[in-house]
């Protein structure tokens, strides 16, 4: 196992009827930003929750974050916070708008002229302006972590960005939240927490047991709670398993110890960044052809993966990992998710070039566990994945 620290400082408050609660964890003489995105929580009764717990403070609101958090709206936020000296902000949506919060927690005490830079310069955030969020769609596991993924249209950019500083102080977990997302969404958020796994595991062994056997467990759950969720999203039991399995799917503590890949999300953010498709379906078009041009690298652990959690028992090692790679696909298709660009776009010709050059202009030239995959072997992933 390697050596590793761990620290998170968020305080989860899980279960039925809890967004009450922000009122104990936000500071009575607070200024808030309360920030939203679309416009869902206005018709499913959590605004309404939000502003009666938030009723004896004083409360600025910004809508309109969009899913893959723009920059150009998170600056207009930006002014707001400035011009109303705002102290506190508290995020109500899914990752898109918890990542954007993250932003605007890092932006608002940014000492320099452009925000921008704090992600183009790999800026970490060790001080933010604090922040709660309220979770209204399980997949990033955002709401208990200190990244955040920001898109700016004009540049076709995606980047990741991120510090100790950007932990939320609290998170509210209420399942019920999940009776009123689109199917669609559901599937996205099970595809997201369940890849999500797969980067921090799915590279060769090192002797961590017990990150292995959280990791499985935390696949398994998906696996079993994933056709209730879709089927029935009122389902306390599934819904609630679901919810927690994406918070504890990147919250750091299944990668202590491991080595990480993270090679299917910074090449799938880049199809996003792209063509918009989104952010888990791209996770779904890249996984299955990573994991095959990789195979040797991985396979131990793949046919681990393939025994422990597919209950797979039948062949050799190599018969069991690509029989593991096969069961993954299988099941993002059981969701509804297609597996190759092609089903998202025509205009595909050219992306592996692109993605290619992308990466070598930003020097990232080895990508994944073993810091090997150039910017080349990523051309030919993407291509496999057409
Ligand atoms: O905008 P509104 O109206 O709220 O609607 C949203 C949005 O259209 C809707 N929704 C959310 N909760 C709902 C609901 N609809 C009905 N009922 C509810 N309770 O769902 C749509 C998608 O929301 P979004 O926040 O975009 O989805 P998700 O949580 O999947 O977040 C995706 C973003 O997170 C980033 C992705 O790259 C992407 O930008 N990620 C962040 C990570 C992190 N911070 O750790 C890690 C991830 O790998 C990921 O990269
Ligand atoms: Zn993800």
């Amino acid at each position: 196992m390697n050596n590793f620290e761990l620290k998170n400082p968020t305080k989860i408050i899980f279960g039925k009827d809890t967004i009450a609660q922000i009122k104990n964890e936000i500071p009575q003489d607070a200024k808030v930003l309360l920030l939203y995105g679309g416009g869902s929580i206005k018709k499913n009764g959590i605004y309404d929750q939000v502003k009666t717990a938030l009723a004896n403070v004083e409360v600025v609101e910004f809508g309109g974050i969009p899913a893959n958090p723009e920059y150009a709206v998170l600056m207009d936020a930006l002014k707001v916070i400035k011009d109303e000296k705002i102290s506190y902000l508290l995020a109500v949506g899914g990752g898109s708008v918890i990542d954007g919060t993250k932003f605007l927690s890092a932006a608002a005490l940014f000492e320099g002229d452009t925000p921008w830079d704090i992600l183009t310069e790999n800026i970490k955030t060790e001080k933010g302006m604090p922040f709660g969020t309220v979770l209204t769609l399980p997949a990033t596991g955002s709401e208990m972590n200190s990244g955040a993924v920001i898109t700016r249209k004009e540049t076709k950019e995606k980047l990741a960005m991120g510090g100790p500083g950007l932990f939320p102080e609290f998170s509210v977990l209420d399942p019920q939240v999940i009776a009123s997302i689109p199917e669609r969404q559901l599937a996205n958020g099970l595809t997201d927490a369940f890849t999500h796994v797969l980067e921090q595991y799915m590279t060769y062994p090192i002797g961590a047991l017990l990150q292995d056997r959280f990791a499985e467990s935390i696949l398994q759950t998906i696996i079993e709670v994933a056709p209730k969720v879709i089927k029935d999203p009122t389902d306390y039991e599934a819904t609630s398993n679901f919810m927690w399995s994406c918070t504890m799917a990147l919250n750091g503590l299944i990668q202590k110890g491991v080595p990480g890949d993270w090679a299917v999300h910074a090449i799938g953010h880049e199809l996003t960044a792209l063509f918009g498709i989104d952010h888990a379906r791209t996770l779904a078009v890249i996984a299955p052809s990573h994991y095959k041009f990789n195979f040797e690298d991985k396979k131990e652990k793949l046919a681990q993966y393939g025994e422990r959690v597919w209950n797979i028992s039948e062949g050799s090692i190599d018969d069991k990992a690509y029989a593991a790679i096969e069961k993954t696909e299988a099941f993002f298709h059981e969701l509804g998710i297609d597996t190759k660009l092609s089903d998202y776009t025509k205009d595909y010709d050219g992306t592996a070039e692109e993605i290619a050059k992308r990466f070598t202009d930003r020097g990232w030239l080895g990508l994944g566990e073993h810091q090997t995959l150039s910017p080349d072997k990523v051309e030919k992933i993407v291509k496999m994945a057409y």
